[in-house]
């Protein structure tokens, strides 16, 4: 993971200590301002920034990885999903891993999300789509409903 790791849509911080734990340096990104509030609060030695991950508020070569949990079925659109995977791309120094988890398509994840975002991702396309986002080595593993995969920018 490297000496700075970026978690993208960070929540009310499930995963941040555990993250915290296994680098130097984390930074939290997180789209509601509600919970950058919380997880600021929780997370002290975390940098937390609001911001959206389709526009990452970050210069390009900050990070060397990236990891999102359980949040790019909320990007609004597929269009804003590939945004945000040419964005985790730019924010990547050379040899940056770009780590996600998420649920696929199915009944119930629809009824779980109906009130809110879900655009699940295809894991027998999204290969294809991080290659045109710039990556490369990209691994996917298919879950019972959920998949994640591993990408990295070129050297
Ligand atoms: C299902 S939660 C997962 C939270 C956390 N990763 C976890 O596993 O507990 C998805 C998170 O993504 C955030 N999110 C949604 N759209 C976002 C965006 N465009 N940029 C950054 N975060 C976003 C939501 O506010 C929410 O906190």
């Amino acid at each position: 993971m490297g000496d700075h790791l970026l978690e993208i849509g960070a929540g009310s911080g499930a995963a941040t200590p555990e993250l915290r734990n296994r680098v130097p340096r984390l930074t939290g990104l997180e789209y509601d301002r509600a919970l950058v509030a919380r997880l600021a609060q929780r997370n002290r030695s975390t940098d937390v920034v609001q911001g959206d991950a389709a526009a990452l508020p970050f210069a390009d070569s900050s990070f060397t990885s990236a990891i999102a949990i359980l949040m790019l079925h909320h990007l609004r659109s597929t269009e804003l999903q590939d945004r945000a995977f040419a964005e985790v791309h730019r924010v990547l120094r050379p040899g940056g891993r770009f780590c996600a988890f998420d649920i696929q398509d199915g009944w119930l994840n629809r009824v779980v999300h109906i009130k809110s975002t879900f655009v699940p991702i295809n894991p027998h396309t999204v290969a294809t789509r991080l290659t045109g986002a710039g990556f490369a080595k990209v691994s996917v593993d298919l879950r019972s409903g959920a998949f994640r995969f591993l990408a990295s920018k070129q050297n």
